[in-house]
């Protein structure tokens, strides 16, 4: 069994019962996600769907003919389809992927075990591969919920943060992260990447602060240097803007004003970025 997964898998069965507390955070992405529908009733996908205690699956419906949700803990994707109450309609479909592909080898590392001199470039190479997924995609929309910050954190656990090769894995896991979700876009069609970035874990404060001094607040903590590893919000864009190859396959490309996921017990604040696919030539 793969340890880096059933981590996530704990994690998902310990946050089930946070769909109260995350109503701010799931109102807002169906706010997000309702407004990339437009009238198009088009087919969404949802890597890192989960528990989907951030989808409200039925109201979703309501915009998008068909709804595709993709993650590697199938327990947590029939538990949601189950306690929203969409388990028998036709329209929701679920895929346990390992959405990198790369997960296996990569719960092969013992961080403990690792010395600086442990050669990372096998598995860096395989994250710079996009995953063979077999989606039934394109899909007119993509949204990214908050894996990001996980995939970076599987990393992490399995080789460490101060290898030496530990900052190529990084941006080779980012990088394919986001072309994944440009490359399951259909054309003209809209993707929507959400990363929770920093936690009330390391800024205490982070369920006080008022909303009106939100955003001061995150960029204190950025200036900091206290966020995720990899999730920097504007790192996160330049993926998508300047002088990058994905830059060339998007357009519309708008960092959304950021918001407060509650968990409970422990609160995040989130990034998104949406952005229009080009039409392929
Ligand atoms: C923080 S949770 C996202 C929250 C989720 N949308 C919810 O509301 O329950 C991250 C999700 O990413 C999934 N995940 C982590 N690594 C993955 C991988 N390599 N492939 C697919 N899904 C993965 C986890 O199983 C988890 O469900």
């Amino acid at each position: 069994m793969n340890k880096l997964f059933e981590e996530e898998f704990r994690f998902n069965q310990a946050s089930r019962p946070n769909w109260e507390s995350g109503a701010r955070h799931r109102e807002t992405l169906r706010g997000y996600l309702t407004a990339l529908a437009g009238n198009r009733q088009g087919r969404l996908c949802v890597l890192g769907a989960g528990n989907c205690n951030d989808l409200d699956v039925k109201q979703l419906l309501q915009v998008y003919s068909e709804i595709h949700l993709v993650d590697v803990d199938q327990s947590a994707l029939d538990y949601a389809v189950e306690v929203q109450a969409v388990s028998d309609d036709p329209r929701v479909f679920r895929y346990v992927r390992d959405i990198t592909g790369a997960g296996q080898e990569l719960a092969g590392f013992e961080a403990a075990s690792i010395s600086p001199e442990t050669d990372l470039s096998e598995i860096i190479q395989q994250f710079s591969q996009p995953a063979e997924l077999d989606l039934p995609g394109p899909f007119d929309e993509v949204c990214s919920t908050c894996v990001l910050s996980q995939l970076i954190l599987q990393a992490v656990s399995a080789v460490g943060d101060t290898h030496p090769q530990f900052e190529q894995l990084l941006v080779a896991i980012r990088s394919q992260h986001f072309q994944t979700v440009v490359d399951l876009i259909i054309d003209s069609g809209a993707g929507l990447v959400v990363s929770d970035f920093v936690s009330s874990e390391s800024a205490t404060d982070l369920k006080e602060v008022p909303d009106f001094q939100f955003t001061q607040y995150l960029s204190q903590l950025l200036s900091s240097r206290n966020f995720f590893h990899g999730v920097h919000p504007g790192v996160l864009f330049s993926q998508l803007k300047g002088n990058t190859p994905l830059a060339g396959l998007v357009r519309n490309v708008e960092m959304l004003p950021p918001w407060r996921w509650d968990l409970g017990s422990r609160q995040y604040a989130v990034a998104a970025i949406q952005f229009h696919r080009l039409p392929r030539s």
